[in-house]
């Protein structure tokens, strides 16, 4: 019988950023999320007395943080994957002391799920920097915030060295190329160039807090997260072929670098040929030798490559501007569903880098009703999550080594791309709308006890097709 290892991880992801709220609260800084209260690729509002984002309050995980652990825990978790915002630690980001109120906040959550024996798995930056670091610095186009973020990570590691042994440094690293001020704290319509070199500064800064965690944490583990953007050709010509290997390694480069210690040849051609002249010391060359002991990544989709230029066109208002795939059906948001992508993926990385690996996030955005009887039958998150493991239980029968599945949004939250909570990805229902009105009160879905059957039972009452 297929079956998934006895130490598997299961849990749930969520970001700081999404659910916590309390976002000027006990010293907190401003960060990048704050200053862009439409979401990710939404535009820079400075903040001004008495303006709000659905985001300041978001599910206000960072006061409900026991209850819903405790739901967490209800339904089996073995693994709660969160993120430490950056400015409750360092508000600006470039003081010398940390605040000691930002870190007695996340002592308390790391107690909360020690005593329901769930493994906390921490993001050291998801999606936000401190805002001060970008008005200041120019975020990591300098590369004087190399260091401050190496303060930081040495900052937590240290304080919570006892207590979070599975750490991860940058979300979706690769995600600077498409939202440069979430990714790196540079505006939109930077030049390649500086991106690049942005970049460079932090998959270095990367580097350098797996040295650290690898010092200060024992027996910790350490990993990075790519956002997992399989591409397929969309035919069989060779010039569609070759164009997906390349577009697959716009987002392979990251692990490649993180995972080999050093820049790929077909990288290097790119920047010589495009113009791009990076400055990358000798002790970059060496930092970066330190790599990752495991390799995260999130995946919801996957999406198809042409050299056709009228297609490509046409492609352009889509996420990450992917060709859509003929052979898949789309969710709500137009995110193709594909379980055997999913398969592939771990089967790609896998080889590539014979490095374990963690899904930590992959999961249905999709709108939710309530029943008149109270229900919420969410049928399709249970197909797709259902579809999705069987997916995982085969490419763990392929020989992939798989430390983990942590489902994203295992509560409903604010969504990342706009900001909204009508996209809702959780087992566990909550109480608000797009405009941030509603009780917050929180309901189980139908979905929240399927997941705690699935890993009562090890995944045993997944449904092959
Ligand atoms: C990933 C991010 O890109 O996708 C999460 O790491 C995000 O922060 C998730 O929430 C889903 O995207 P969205 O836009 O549906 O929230």
């Amino acid at each position: 019988m297929k079956k998934f290892p006895k130490d598997f991880l299961w849990g749930g992801a969520v970001a700081a950023n999404q659910v916590e709220g309390a976002y000027r609260e006990n010293g907190k800084g401003l960060s990048t999320s704050d200053v862009q209260p439409h979401g990710v690729f939404g535009d820079v509002i400075e903040r001004v007395p008495g303006d709000s984002s659905i985001k300041d309050v978001a599910i206000d995980f960072y006061n409900r943080y026991p209850d819903d652990i405790a739901l967490f825990a209800e339904m089996g978790f073995r693994c709660l994957r969160v993120s430490i915002a950056w400015t409750r630690i360092f508000p600006n980001g470039d003081e010398e002391r940390p605040n000691e109120d930002g870190l007695a906040f996340y002592d308390r959550l790391f107690d909360e799920l020690a005593k329901h024996s769930i493994v906390p798995l921490v993001t050291l930056s998801h999606y936000e920097m401190p805002w001060g670091l970008v008005k200041n610095y120019d975020g990591w186009g300098s590369r004087e915030t190399i260091g401050f973020f190496e303060r930081y990570a040495r900052a937590v590691f240290t304080r919570y060295s006892d207590k979070v042994k599975l750490w991860l440094t940058f979300n979706e690293i690769n995600m600077s190329l498409h939202a440069p001020m979430t990714g790196v704290g540079l505006p939109e319509g930077s030049s390649e160039g500086l991106v690049y070199q942005a970049i460079h500064h932090q998959l270095v800064a990367s580097a350098l807090a797996v040295k650290s965690c690898h010092e200060i944490v024992e027996n910790g583990k350490i990993g990075n997260m790519l956002l997992g953007g399989l591409m397929y050709p969309l035919s069989c010509r060779p010039e569609d072929v070759f164009e997906t290997l390349q577009q697959n390694r716009s987002w392979q480069f990251f692990g490649d670098v993180q995972c080999r210690g050093s820049y790929p040849g077909y990288m290097l051609r790119y920047f010589r040929e495009h113009g791009i002249s990076l400055d990358i010391t000798e002790a970059d060359r060496d930092a970066l030798k330190e790599t990752v002991d495991f390799v995260s990544f999130s995946y919801y989709m996957t999406g198809c490559v042409t050299t056709n230029e009228e297609l490509n066109l046409q492609a352009r208002g889509n996420i990450l501007s992917m060709v859509p795939n003929p052979h898949l059906s789309s969710s709500q948001w137009g995110w193709q569903i594909d379980p055997i992508g999913l398969r592939t993926l771990l089967n790609v990385l896998w080889d590539r880098y014979q490095k374990p690996l963690f899904i930590v996030e992959n999961g249905l955005g999709a709108k939710d009703s309530i029943e008149s009887d109270g229900s919420i039958n969410d049928e399709y998150r249970i197909r797709y999550l259902n579809d999705h493991l069987v997916q995982v239980r085969e490419a763990i029968e392929d020989g992939v080594e798989i430390m983990g599945y942590t489902s994203w949004g295992p509560i409903d939250l604010v969504s990342a791309s706009k900001a909204e909570m009508s996209k809702r990805y959780g087992f566990i229902y909550v109480d608000l709308d797009d405009n941030g009105k509603g009780t917050l009160a929180r309901y189980r879905k139908k979905s929240f006890y399927w997941y705690k059957d699935v890993i009562a039972s090890e995944g045993a009452n997944l449904q092959e097709n």
